[in-house]
């Protein structure tokens, strides 16, 4: 009998609590479908708490941070709380080898203290849909036409929002592939200051071995202050401009999570793909994903080899190397949770279902017929395409090359005036010392012979670039030989004007047009890139546009097929502000292994790796887990430090940062990371096994207050216990 109870107890659970909440919901146009579900799971704010058009309101809390990222307004002197991978580039950018704060982690006592950065953040202050306005323009038009018309509208809206004498930017977001049209307005503030970064063996503990990995242990946190001129109004940096008075700030949660516990996650979530084809999928698992990590599986080995060697050259290629990871990794795990999951499969059942629907439907029932065509056509292409972006391009040196477009093109227009070259030359050179500041030449050397060699090897001969790899055989030897490709790379290395500081100033003394268009860096570029750009990316376009107009008569089909469905549907992520709910829940990754929904300090001091590159701990952090300081952030029914927690809520790259909330609006933790085993979630959310990562508030708080002193900060938040 009781264990008959105990059963129907637990299913009930799993039936109330393990189902993930898919959905990323536009937070202005809640429905009350959505809301009511909501609040049953738990949530006790009203809808004008959330998103108010005429009062503040919680969404005044949540902003764009930097160029990818969300950020919280955390006290009444606009401090932001993000994610340590969101500031890593103002970090590494901040630190020297003497004052190392990316290695260190820093903490500024007062204000006085806080370091300028690049940054900017932006508030959104409202949204309306235009979709009549630029239906009405783009009427039966499709194709190339409906393409440029779109621009056109979506431009002059734009424009006509904005402004930007007051730092105000409109920007249009084509919901479910351009069925709809919203404008969101912000406001920019461009006066962003680093307060405090954890050591990155905290904010980065586990690298890339733990990253899109559950269980997790990493204190992915950092801390930044926004701040306005004397009218509290955005403004660009100015030593007497002060700390912004936010329109809302949220209150900071001490009392934890349980499993069950209701969860809201409020951010950007960049780019999400549901309704995408099932010849997607395939392009995606067998060329696409595939290549991008062959390509980045060498980069990375390069810049890692540099790394390690030499503090100041970890610091120089930091950020970027953190970029090219995240992404290899999540792409190798994105095509093999495809596989894993039949999301192949899955697509292909909705869509002969969608067809069966379709037939005698004139708008409809060519769809899918159209869209294999599409793809036949673009598919032989493919991978030359990612050869050109994650290959050749991809070397910094012809990256930067192709930057500099604009100085070639004035180079070579004999009617320019002797003004306007000067100019573009001292540009130039503005670029060229910002690129040298990024630059590696051993590791970029290395990449571009290897992406020449890998190129020859698996891209169709008839893709090559003429008589380049013949030239290569002439003058460098077989083809088959790694050194052929050596010796190139360092031919072209060792003569491009780029790298050569007197080189560059004699030709900026004396620009030689000829002498220009023949440096080996430009010839390359031109033999891969202008030539793909010429002959292969006019039929990438046309496979975009068409694939854009079918994806839209799609999701138009879908919602006129099932209409229950399509009143409670949310769109597809456009990096625009997003609010998702669900709960605090453990899961089985595998047959046989269970995960729990919390880590805790112990975990930390399991992983550590005396002298490892991912993870080490410094001796104050040992020495605090282990004498159990912890102070008011110790979990009182765990008797420990929570480090981290999972939820079954809908996000993806873009909410990093994003405050996870309570029930009632409280931080309870900053969303960092989603986990391996729903790495396919941008085409599929899957409902069994897809998990948000986040830190603990009280571990980030640990952190400032036990780790780095830094009371201040702790001081300026609103705690409720
Ligand atoms: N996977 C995380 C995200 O995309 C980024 C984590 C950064 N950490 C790292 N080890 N590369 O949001």
């Amino acid at each position: 009998m009781k264990k008959i109870a105990l059963f129907l107890i637990l299913s009930l659970s799993i039936a109330l609590h393990s189902i993930a909440d898919e959905g990323m919901w536009l937070p202005q146009l809640l429905g009350q479908q959505v809301y009511n579900d909501m609040v049953k799971k738990g949530l006790k704010l009203t809808k004008e708490q959330l998103y108010s058009v005429n009062k503040n309101s919680l969404k005044d809390a949540i902003i764009i941070f930097g160029g990818g990222c969300t950020g919280e307004i955390v006290s009444a002197k606009g401090l932001i709380f993000t994610n340590h991978h969101c500031g890593y580039d103002a970090i590494a950018s901040a630190s020297t080898v003497e004052h190392n704060y990316l290695k260190d982690g820093f903490y500024a006592r007062n204000m006085g203290e806080e370091i300028k950065t690049r940054l900017s953040v932006q508030f959104l202050l409202r949204v309306e849909d235009v979709s009549n306005e630029v239906n009405n323009a783009l009427a039966d038009l499709s194709g190339k036409e409906r393409a440029a018309k779109q621009r056109e509208v979506m431009g002059a809206i734009s424009k006509r929002m904005s402004d930007a004498d007051k730092f105000i930017e409109a920007r249009v977001s084509p919901i479910f592939k351009g069925n709809q049209y919203l404008v969101f307005v912000y406001e920019r503030y461009n006066d962003v200051r680093l307060v405090g970064t954890p050591p990155e063996n905290i904010g980065k503990f586990g690298g890339d071995t733990d990253n899109w990995e559950w269980p997790r242990h990493t204190g992915d946190f950092s801390i930044f202050r926004v701040y306005a001129n004397k009218d509290n109004k955005p403004a660009n940096y100015d030593v007497n401009n002060v700390p912004l008075k936010p329109k809302w700030y949220l209150p900071v949660s001490l009392k934890g999570v349980k499993e069950g516990s209701f969860a809201m996650i409020w951010g950007y979530p960049g780019g999400t793909n549901r309704y995408e084809s099932s010849y997607g999928i395939k392009l995606a698992t067998d060329i696409n994903n595939p290549s991008l990590v062959e390509l980045r599986d060498v980069r990375l080995k390069y810049m890692r080899e540099e790394m390690v060697k030499d503090p100041a050259i970890k610091l120089k290629l930091a950020s970027n190397y953190a970029g090219i990871a995240n992404y290899w990794k999540f792409y190798d795990g994105e095509t093999k949770q495809l596989l894993k999951h039949d999301v192949f499969g899955q697509k292909k059942a909705a869509e002969e279902k969608f067809n069966g629907w379709a037939k005698g439907k004139p708008e409809f029932e060519n769809i899918f017929s159209e869209w294999k065509a599409a793809y036949d056509k673009w598919l032989p292409y493919a991978k030359q395409r990612m050869y050109i972006s994650q290959g050749i391009k991809a070397s910094p040196l012809i990256g930067f090359v192709e930057a500099l477009s604009g100085l070639r093109s004035a180079l070579n227009n004999p009617s320019l005036s002797k003004e306007n070259l000067k100019k573009t030359l001292e540009r130039a050179t503005a670029m060229r010392s910002s690129f040298l500041l990024s630059e590696d030449k051993p590791s970029d050397e290395k990449f571009f012979a290897a992406a020449t060699r890998m190129f020859y090897q698996n891209i169709a001969k008839e893709q090559q670039p003429k008589g380049f790899y013949e030239m290569l055989a002439q003058k460098y030897g077989s083809l088959d030989d790694d050194n052929t490709y050596k010796k190139y790379a360092a031919d072209v290395f060792g003569n491009t004007i780029v790298l050569n500081d007197a080189r560059w100033n004699a030709f900026i003394a004396n620009p030689d047009v000829t002498a220009f268009n023949n440096d080996p860096a430009y010839r390359h570029y031109d033999a891969f890139v202008a030539r793909y750009n010429a002959e292969y990316e006019p039929l990438y376009q046309e496979f975009e546009i068409k694939n854009n107009d079918l994806g839209r008569l799609y999701i138009k089909g879908e919602h006129e097929m099932n209409p229950a469905q399509a009143a409670k549907t949310y769109p597809d992520a456009t990096f625009t502000m997003r609010v998702s709910y669900g709960s605090v829940e453990p899961y089985n990754p595998r047959d046989g292994v269970f995960y729990d929904f919390l880590t805790t300090s112990k975990g930390v001091l399991e992983k550590y790796k005396p002298g490892d590159y991912e993870f080490d701990l410094t001796a104050k952090q040992i020495e605090l887990l282990r004498k159990k300081d912890f102070g008011q952030y110790a979990d009182p029914m765990r008797k420990d430090l929570v480090v981290g927690f999972i939820t079954n809520n809908d996000i993806t790259g873009g909410n990093s940062g994003s405050p996870v909330l309570n029930n009632k609006g409280e931080l309870i933790g900053l969303a960092f990371d989603g986990n391996y085993e729903a790495l396919s979630h941008k085409l599929a959310f899957d409902k069994t096994f897809n998990r948000t990562i986040n830190v603990d508030i009280r571990y980030v708080l640990w952190c400032i207050d036990k780790l780095g002193g830094a009371k201040n900060i702790i001081n300026e938040l609103k705690l409720m216990r």
